[in-house]
């Protein structure tokens, strides 16, 4: 059987993203972003994101079946986004989606943007070809700036389950935020990298979100970043009330550290406890440098499988959307059914 050709679309957040890709193999992976347009506001403003992926749709199909060197009509399928993500940046993408679907007359996948996400690590590419595609289950961290989950994947088409989230803000929100307290601009996750760098992490002992022996009951898997925001901010207020000077690397080195434990903890006991030794990361903050370090020291320590896909499959993209889409089809999956919507808060 030969493997599926299939266009995939994302639009959940400030990224328009087109892939395309043969069963596993790479063939364009086309993004344009309106992150510059939201830097002035401080964050992701919803219509203006809409607005931009109605602009770069069109452009960024056409260049994405330029790279793969295909025609449209040579599609099987069409995959996209449909949530969780802003609404009307979601509706924009479905639309585009059932318009294609429906005027080259083929199938249309919905697929769930974070499965999206484990789907990054099907795609064989330059850099991986080599690698096989983790095996299930595996335990996947998605951080980013829209979200923070931990799923357990026992089957990527058919069985993944939230064994838990962030119930305040995600963490690449907490770095945009606590980058502003510092004086940084936006995107803040990059500057605080940066910053931190040259900061002493133990400086500061930051609180590691529902970590207390009383949260781990209920909040095992789940996780927290507004309270450490706030002490954050209070921290530095405190230094500027006193008119001391704020040591901005220390405070960058100790919040990155506080966040960075958080994460991996709470992975690492994910796969203990459900016995699965293997851990895929997902999500623009997987391009933190200690995150990733220290990713690999604990997982070395405790005999689990690391997998991070190449970064320009990590953030937001639509070959990820379009790898799943041809997994749902190779597994024998139906298409959607045509009056499928886009659900902004889709489990
Ligand atoms: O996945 P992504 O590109 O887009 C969405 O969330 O839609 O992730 C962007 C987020 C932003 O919050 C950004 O500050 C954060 O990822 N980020 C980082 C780093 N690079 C990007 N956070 C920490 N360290 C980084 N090096
Ligand atoms: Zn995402």
């Amino acid at each position: 059987r030969t493997e599926p050709l299939v266009l995939g679309i994302e639009t959940s957040c400030d990224e328009t993203g087109i892939g395309i890709v043969r069963g596993t193999r790479l063939l364009s992976n086309t993004i344009a972003s309106s992150m510059e347009e939201h830097a002035r506001y401080g964050g992701v403003v919803p219509e203006v994101a809409a607005r931009a992926h109605l602009d770069e749709l069109v452009p960024a199909i056409n260049a994405a079946v330029a790279e793969a060197g295909i025609r449209l009509d040579d599609l099987d399928a069409i995959a996209v986004t449909c949530g969780p993500g802003l609404s009307g940046a979601l509706m924009v993408g479905v639309g585009a989606a059932k318009a294609l679907a429906l005027s080259l007359g083929k199938p249309i996948y919905a697929v769930n943007h974070l499965v999206g996400h484990v789907g990054a690590d099907l795609l064989r590419t330059g850099a991986n070809s080599h690698e096989e595609p983790l095996d299930y289950p595996t335990i996947a961290l998605l951080v980013s700036g829209g979200h923070t989950s931990l799923l357990l994947v026992r089957d990527l088409t058919s069985d993944v389950e939230l064994l838990g989230e962030t119930i305040d803000d995600a963490a690449g929100e907490a770095f945009d935020k606590v980058a502003r307290v510092l004086g940084m601009l936006y995107p803040g996750g990059p500057r605080i990298d940066a910053a931190a760098l040259t900061g002493d992490a133990t400086a500061i002992r930051f609180p590691r979100g529902l970590s207390k022996h009383k949260d781990m009951e209920k909040h095992r898997y789940d996780f927290s970043f507004s309270g450490l925001k706030t002490s954050v901010a209070r921290w530095v207020e405190q230094r500027e009330d006193a008119g001391e000077p704020v040591p901005v690397n220390d405070v960058a080195a100790s919040f990155r550290e506080a966040v960075v434990d958080t994460l991996l903890t709470k992975a690492v006991a994910a796969c203990v406890d459900y016995d699965v030794p293997r851990l895929l990361l997902g999500g623009g903050v997987i391009a933190n440098a200690r995150l990733r370090e220290v990713a690999i020291e604990r997982t070395d320590a405790a005999g689990i499988a690391l997998r991070i896909p190449p970064l320009s499959l990590c953030t937001d993209n639509g070959a990820m959307i379009a790898a799943l889409g041809a997994q749902l089809i190779m597994a024998g999956h139906n298409p959607s059914a045509p009056d499928f919507g886009a659900d902004s808060t889709l489990p």
